[in-house]
């Protein structure tokens, strides 16, 4: 597939060598994500990061991915600060924006919105998320985490065994997720969710068509044993007509350390894409799992930064030069101690 000057609304452009590109260009970031070393080869450009939802993960990560390839980021946040709330047009905003920015970031609460932007926009758009239909980098980052989670256990995506469990109905970064997956090879997917949130049907065919065991369960007994990884996700409050609905299925499913012992393997890796409900009502992912190794959570969130580095070196066909001006930073050092916290 081509990134150079392309919109990235869905991860059905997306194809397995693309997949390696963009995972290579990742490994190469690391030394910039971790602050070791700087590049300035976004020097000039500038991000629109505008977000029409809650996030706090997609947009900063997001924003200092920029920031850290050197860019300057602008950012609008919440409808009612947007020109959108005074009956603009997806179509106007896009002109307008486009304008002023080399490349815009944009999650909205509908469904095909953001695609319906990037029409009109003379820059390249990324989907940070549109409704309840997709969010590919998030599945993008998911999938390299996989990769490198199952990598340390000698292992390969082919061949994964993966449970995915909550709300599996709205739950946009799953849809993005399973999509990714019909790319690879024997894969077996575990799908548990309430018999009201199944995955969308076009997306359980395609995981059949790409010849993957596919399986639906209610119960997280049984879901969850036997996989690799398990991928729990939260109710999708925002998606319901009413709080009160969502919350019938929240805390349906909660994966504590003890439910975790007695069902996954010793190696199960925990994911999700955050933000995990801690509600008294939810508590999806408990605390007590914080000291279990394989929880990925947060591995996850530190992926998020390196992938979008690499969608935007990509999509603005800088990768050659990235390391060409790169200098080591003087402040770091190996040895710097962690922060230790009063309690610890
Ligand atoms: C996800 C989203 O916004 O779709 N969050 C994120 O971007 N990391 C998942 C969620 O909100 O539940």
């Amino acid at each position: 597939m081509e990134f150079v000057g392309k919109h990235i609304l869905t991860v059905d452009q997306m194809d397995r060598e693309g997949i390696e590109v963009l995972f290579d260009v990742a490994d190469q970031m690391v030394p910039y994500a971790t602050r070791r070393m700087t590049t300035r080869v976004l020097e000039g450009a500038v991000l629109s990061n505008m977000f029409f939802e809650p996030s706090t993960r997609t947009r900063v990560s997001f924003g200092s991915a920029f920031n850290l390839l050197g860019g300057h980021v602008q950012e609008t946040t919440g409808i009612e600060s947007s020109s959108l709330a005074k009956g603009e047009s997806l179509h106007d905003t896009a002109r307008v924006l486009s304008g002023y920015s080399d490349v815009v970031v944009m999650r909205h609460p509908d469904a095909g919105s953001v695609a319906e932007f990037a029409e009109a926009s003379r820059v390249p758009v990324i989907n940070g998320g549109d409704g309840a239909n997709e969010h590919p980098s998030q599945a993008l980052l998911d999938l390299y985490t996989i990769r490198r989670e199952l990598a340390a256990q000698s292992r390969d995506v082919d061949g994964l065994r993966i449970a995915l469990m909550g709300d599996l109905k709205y739950g946009r970064a799953v849809h993005s997720l399973l999509k990714l997956l019909t790319l690879f090879d024997r894969v077996e997917v575990h799908l548990v969710s309430p018999p009201d949130l199944p995955a969308p049907p076009e997306l359980v065919e395609g995981l059949k068509a790409a010849k993957h065991v596919v399986a639906e369960h209610h119960e997280m007994a049984g879901g969850i044993d036997h996989v690799d990884i398990v991928y729990v996700t939260r109710t999708q409050v925002e998606r319901y007509e009413s709080s009160a609905e969502a919350d019938r299925y929240r805390g349906l499913f909660r994966l504590n350390q003890a439910i975790y012992t007695e069902h996954c393997e010793p190696h199960t890796v925990i994911m999700h894409p955050l933000p995990r409900d801690s509600s008294d009502a939810a508590q999806e992912l408990d605390v007590d799992l914080n000291q279990n190794p394989n929880l990925a959570i947060f591995r996850q969130t530190d992926n998020g930064v390196v992938v979008r580095m690499a969608l935007f070196a990509l999509v603005l066909d800088v990768v050659d030069y990235v390391h060409e001006d790169a200098r080591p930073v003087r402040w770091y050092t190996d040895k710097r101690t962690p922060v230790r916290h009063r309690s610890t």
